[in-house]
């Protein structure tokens, strides 16, 4: 079945206004396939059931949005930048704003937001990383995304044994998971240092802040060049002087927003804006 024209329109409408998700022309099967199983459980064509949607109300537009978002991710997704926050964002963060390095660890703790973080393994991936190198860190971990499914997967804490096959360490899984039925369950110490909730990028950052480290990795690359400058101005508001920004592996701000610095660490590359002299 070809998806009719103004079906296709009418969802890549929607999904851009509310996500910025751009779904070019070409991406009929995408919208088709994903919208195929909610169309089935109502008895209709995907056609017919969009057709519906343009007098529905605002929870069945969502689930709809919802079923256009990509949710790929994995444990220590890229492996580089969790070396790099352990091996070079951590101690540039403990040694403060003036570059000083001051024994101990700051009062305030260390806070990082892991924006659209999926089903979780990004933030969790991070709190074990903190828990191995800065075990008495007062660690806070604000982890968000747009979908409500996956910030409730995500806050659960559970996983499969083929979802925690994916990139888990061996050493990492009987350290920080209990085994609960055939699924693995992420320890109540590491849970308690992660707070979920459902938010978009197109709104004001979340509370939590200011964030020494911002994790947006692997969603910029959905949005359109204006989206992703804004979104990056907004994340500058949250971070904290002296902060880092780490992105996915085929995402950069040069070109974007200039404001930020690319400092290469090993393989890739974290941001940084530059520290503001007082007026
Ligand atoms: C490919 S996953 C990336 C997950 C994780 N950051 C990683 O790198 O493995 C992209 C995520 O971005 C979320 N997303 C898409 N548009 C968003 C928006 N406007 N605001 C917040 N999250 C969004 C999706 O729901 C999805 O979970």
């Amino acid at each position: 079945m070809t998806l009719r024209p103004d079906t296709f329109a009418f969802v890549a409408d929607l999904v851009r206004r509310r996500s910025a998700i751009q779904l070019e022309v070409g991406k009929e099967y995408l919208v088709e396939s994903r919208l195929m199983p909610l169309a089935r459980a109502k008895g209709q064509d995907v056609d017919a059931y969009v057709a519906a949607l343009r007098t529905a109300g605002p929870a069945a537009l969502e689930v709809v949005v919802e079923a256009l978002t990509t949710n790929e991710t994995s444990w220590f997704r890229d492996v580089q930048p969790f070396h790099a926050l352990v091996q070079h964002v951590l101690p540039e963060v403990l040694a403060g704003p003036t570059g000083v390095v001051t024994p101990g660890l700051p009062q305030r703790g260390l806070r990082i937001w892991s924006a659209a973080c999926s089903s979780g393994q990004e933030p969790y991936s991070i709190a074990m990383s903190l828990a191995d190198a800065a075990p008495q860190a007062d660690l806070r971990i604000v982890a968000t995304d747009l979908s409500k499914a996956m910030v409730d997967r995500a806050a659960s804490g559970r996983y499969s044994q083929l979802e925690v096959n994916r990139g888990l360490p061996a050493p990492m899984l009987v350290k920080y998971f209990t085994r609960s039925g055939v699924d693995w369950e992420v320890s109540p110490a590491l849970r308690q240092k992660v707070t979920f909730q459902q938010h978009n990028l197109l709104d004001a950052p979340p509370a939590g802040g200011p964030f020494d480290v911002v994790f947006l990795r692997n969603v910029l690359i959905y949005f359109d060049l204006a989206t992703k400058r804004d979104v990056l101005r907004r994340v500058q508001q949250v971070l904290r002087p002296g902060g880092f920004l780490l992105l996915g592996a085929a995402e950069t701000t040069i070109g974007v927003d200039d404001d930020w610095q690319r400092v290469p660490v090993g393989r890739g590359s974290v941001y940084r804006l530059p520290h503001r002299r007082a007026a």
